[in-house]
């Protein structure tokens, strides 16, 4: 197999290729002084099974067509098999029609992916399984876990308590909790869908005395994360650390989850990350050798 380096996810690319023993493709990239990208595969890449490593980072757009350019050259020339890597897939949140008017951009993207010639779709820990509802084509949704949860334990977090900031994320705090031999908690958080405003009810749950991992797929403003930050320090735990899969972390984010009373913040490098990374490529590598 051959690893297309897309240009959001060069080093990612180079980490799964060493661990696959794969060569890279490089991609040349540009964008012309009017705005329009381009890209262009370096190596052929006829008869082979490649997969396109593009992550949807900001701006997540141009990631986007990106994305379905390399997608498109790789069939065009030839690949037996595409499997486009898209370790953080942009746009998982917009997976249904919250109100009446919006597209479901995530399923959007899907048909998009699929018609620029993938074969199969892999990501890591999606939004939701509502948004790998809309591709057609086998798609692998990596749980980052296993990763993530090394790096807490080396943080003598053995045991703590995992906290989802809402319902929707308790699937992904049990699976933490699950390698952290702790148990998995859900604060209930509704969101003002058009003001984007956030109302987190007050904690039903005991985490005095105890260690705490707020676990969150995204951290974009850090809102989400620092109100339940809030709200469990009134409870006494006596650690708080947050992870989260994809740090998004648009402007001053970090310094408002420190604020809060986070003693650290955990991510992964599906995004290029300005806190503490472990990384996702052994998982990558792992599944990409598996449907190879
Ligand atoms: C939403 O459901 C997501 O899982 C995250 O909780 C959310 O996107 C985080 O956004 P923010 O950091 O801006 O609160």
């Amino acid at each position: 197999m051959r690893i297309i380096a897309g240009p959001t996810s060069t080093v990612l690319s180079r980490r799964v290729a060493e661990l696959l023993h794969s060569r890279i493709v490089d991609v040349e990239s540009k964008v012309f002084p009017d705005g329009e990208s381009y890209v262009r595969l370096t190596a052929p890449i006829r008869g082979e099974g490649v997969a396109v490593i593009q992550t949807l980072s900001r701006p997540q757009d141009a990631s986007i067509i990106q994305l379905l350019q390399l997608v498109s050259a790789a069939e065009e020339h030839g690949a037996m098999k595409v499997t486009a890597v898209v370790p953080y897939f942009a746009y998982a949140r917009q997976d249904k029609r919250f109100l009446e008017g919006e597209a479901v951009t995530a399923g959007l993207l899907a048909r998009l992916i699929k018609e620029a010639g993938a074969d199969a779709f892999m990501t890591v820990d999606a939004h939701s399984v509502d948004s790998m509802k809309g591709f057609d084509m086998p798609v692998t949704n990596i749980d980052a876990s296993p990763v993530i949860s090394e790096k807490l334990l080396e943080m003598k977090l053995n045991g703590a308590s995992v906290v989802a900031p809402d319902v929707g994320a308790l699937d992904r705090a049990r699976s933490l909790a699950g390698f952290m031999k702790g148990e998995a908690f859900s604060m209930r958080k509704s969101r003002d869908r058009t003001t984007g405003e956030i109302v987190m009810a007050d904690a039903d749950f005991d985490v005095a005395g105890k260690s705490v991992v707020i676990f969150d797929d995204v951290i974009s403003t850090g809102g989400t994360v620092t109100e339940c930050i809030k709200i469990l320090r009134r409870h006494n735990p006596s650690r708080i650390v947050v992870a989260c899969v994809h740090a998004l972390m648009v402007g001053n984010a970090l310094d408002r989850i420190v604020a809060a009373g986070s003693e650290e913040i955990i991510s992964t490098d599906t995004l290029p990350s300005t806190v503490k990374t472990v990384s996702v490529a052994p998982l990558i590598a792992e599944e990409l050798s598996r449907s190879a």
